[in-house]
């Protein structure tokens, strides 16, 4: 998987992308990432970027050229690497709170994807008409506001990243992982047996592991409909149970 980011503060995407599981899987050559600064397609000899919103307004907006030169040169680096036909292919991630709801679906989705495009932006926005020419997916992290695009990038480059095969190592497996089977995940112990007067369900060390199994299930199940019963209907509808 090859990201490539265009935005204003590449920094912000580097340094998370670049540490810990997705940082140690880039070093191995299983994901890549190819930051794009908007900022460098801006023909503005101060190097601006954003303009004022027609219609008035507060805040400005990001213009249509600057955003497409990035997407462009994007395009350009993907023909250079892998040819005309991977560049044609690749889909286009806007990051925005307008977007569909980012899920673990979404990520198992992109994550078969050879290379994502990921557009950042920042102040109130971007100009209509280039969203429309190069977006092919509109993804919001939640129903907040957040300063810009790029946190919302890396949180969808982190969740797609797991999903590819060899991220994850078999200390790192997504096997268990909350939402994989439409559950939260249970709640995990480690070593001392007993921490401030708290005793490990003893199930967990009896070494059945079709009782372990069960335990877990039952406490994904207690989870997830005390704390998402919108989630908790949906497992019981899937399993016909409703
Ligand atoms: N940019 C600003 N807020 C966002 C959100 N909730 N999701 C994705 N991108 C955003």
């Amino acid at each position: 998987m090859n990201f490539y980011t265009l935005s204003l503060f590449p920094d912000m995407i580097d340094g998370c992308f670049n540490t810990s599981i997705t940082g140690r899987a880039a070093e191995k050559g299983i994901i890549s990432l190819t930051n794009i600064n908007i900022r460098d397609f801006s023909n503005d000899k101060h190097l601006k970027v954003d303009d004022y919103p027609y219609g008035g307004g507060a805040g400005l907006v990001m213009r249509g050229d600057c955003v497409y030169g990035a997407y462009r040169h994007a395009k350009e680096l993907i023909s250079q690497r892998q040819g005309d036909i991977a560049a044609g292919w690749t889909r286009v991630v806007y990051m925005t709170p307008r977007g569909e709801a980012f899920n673990h679906k979404k990520a198992v989705e992109l994550a078969k994807e050879e290379n994502l495009i990921i557009l950042c932006g920042h102040y109130e926005g971007i100009d209509e008409r280039v969203l429309e020419e190069i977006v092919t997916d509109n993804i919001s992290i939640g129903d907040y506001v957040i300063t810009g695009g790029e946190i919302a990038a890396v949180v969808v480059m982190d969740a797609v990243s797991r999903m590819v095969p060899e991220v994850l190592g078999n200390s790192d497996s997504a096997g268990g992982d909350s939402f994989a089977d439409g559950l939260l995940e249970y709640p995990q112990y480690t070593r001392p047996e007993v921490f401030h007067g708290k005793k490990v369900p003893g199930v967990l060390l009896s070494g059945h592991h079709a009782n372990v199994d069960k335990w877990r299930l039952e406490k994904s199940v207690e989870l997830t409909k005390k704390v998402r019963p919108d989630l908790y209907e949906r497992y019981l509808e899937a399993r016909g149970d409703s």
